[in-house]
């Protein structure tokens, strides 16, 4: 049976791109395989968070991955924080890390870019993603292309610890989704959709309500042409429209062109709006069942039981191979 591990940072409300490139691959996944997904709240903390905030925040996402379809029956949903293993392992896999490969990463240089001073633990992020996959012998990771660089390094990391201590971890695979892997701005659709967008007109947010998705939509910057067609490179705001409603929709993207054949833009904006708010509608409602229910604590404490059973027995076979701590534990 495959594992399947993936991580979201609770940072600020979930984005259409983190909807599309990663939630909308989990709920799936759960009958291939044991699905393991997490709240990587240390991760959030590599750059400064307000604590009331990020507590909030964490628990809205836990509610996001349940209303999108995370089933506790079937799947194990907890928060990293609570499992003292990704802490362990992380600072195992820096000292397997080196400094260059770090700030070779490009989430580092566009995070620190132009910044004074960031954090150590900005530049030191990717070994404790590399130990959230590796603790749970992970053979699929689904995410959006924006983290495939994240994973080759999680897989570098893996290669070489096995190579040094003896084989400890399996190699896992990046899956990213059949459409949508990279959800770009409304305002500026040749940049990634992303949470930290000053632009609001920019990024959909998935708590939106059907007349912000409609107004975000009916802006989406296209180009002067008229015509509904699929070109990522001369038509960048218009496929990435298409490629929206392909994903919430299921409908294939040439199906969508021929829909909206001889219509104009206003036409084919309305018609991805209406297919949006249609698809986000029913989450969103489950979401707010979901937000103050007690329900929502019990299934995280079991998580963490679960996820750390897993993990620390992990970590004791890493601290084994690499000589750590006394033979007999
Ligand atoms: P994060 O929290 O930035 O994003 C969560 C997921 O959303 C995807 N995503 C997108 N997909 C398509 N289009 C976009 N515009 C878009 N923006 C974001 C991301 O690819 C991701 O799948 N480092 C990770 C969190 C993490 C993790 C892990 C993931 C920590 N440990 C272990 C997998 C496994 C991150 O910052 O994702």
């Amino acid at each position: 049976m495959k594992t399947i591990f993936s991580g979201v940072q609770p940072t600020g409300v979930v984005t259409l791109g983190n909807y599309i490139g990663a939630f909308m691959q989990f709920p799936a996944l759960q009958d291939e395989g044991k699905a393991i997904y997490c709240i990587v709240d240390q991760h959030a903390i590599t750059v400064p968070q307000d604590p009331k905030e990020l507590r909030s925040n964490i628990r809205t996402l836990a509610a996001t991955y349940l209303a999108t379809g995370i089933d506790p029956n079937k799947a194990i949903l907890f928060i990293q924080s609570e499992v003292p293993a990704h802490a362990q392992a992380g600072w195992m896999l820096q000292c397997v890390a080196s400094i260059g490969e770090l700030e070779r990463m490009t989430q580092f240089k566009d995070k620190s870019d132009g910044k004074e001073s960031v954090s150590a633990g900005l530049l030191t992020y990717p070994p404790l993603m590399a130990a959230d996959i590796l603790l749970y012998n992970t053979n699929i990771v689904p995410v959006g292309d924006d983290q495939k660089q994240h994973i080759e390094l999680t897989r570098d990391l893996a290669e070489r610890f096995n190579k040094r201590y003896g084989k400890v971890f399996v190699i896992p695979e990046i899956q990213l989704p059949k459409a949508g892997a990279r959800i770009k701005s409304l305002q500026e659709p040749t940049k990634k959709m992303s949470k930290s967008d000053p632009n609001t007109k920019a990024t959909i947010r998935f708590l939106d309500t059907p007349k912000q998705i409609e107004k975000k939509i009916k802006s989406a910057v296209t180009d002067s042409e008229g015509i509904v067609a699929f070109d990522e490179k001369n038509k960048p705001g218009v496929s990435n429209l298409l490629t929206i409603e392909s994903a919430v929709t299921g409908i294939a993207i040439d199906t969508l062109v021929k829909k909206y054949e001889g219509l104009g833009y206003g036409a084919f904006k309305e018609g991805v709006a209406t297919s949006l708010i249609e698809h986000l509608t029913p989450v969103q409602e489950r979401f707010n069942e979901l937000i103050d229910s007690s329900e929502l604590d019990k299934i995280l404490d079991e998580g963490a039981a679960k996820a750390n059973e897993i993990a620390s027995a992990t970590v004791k076979r890493m601290e084994n191979a690499m000589g750590l701590g006394r033979k007999s534990r």
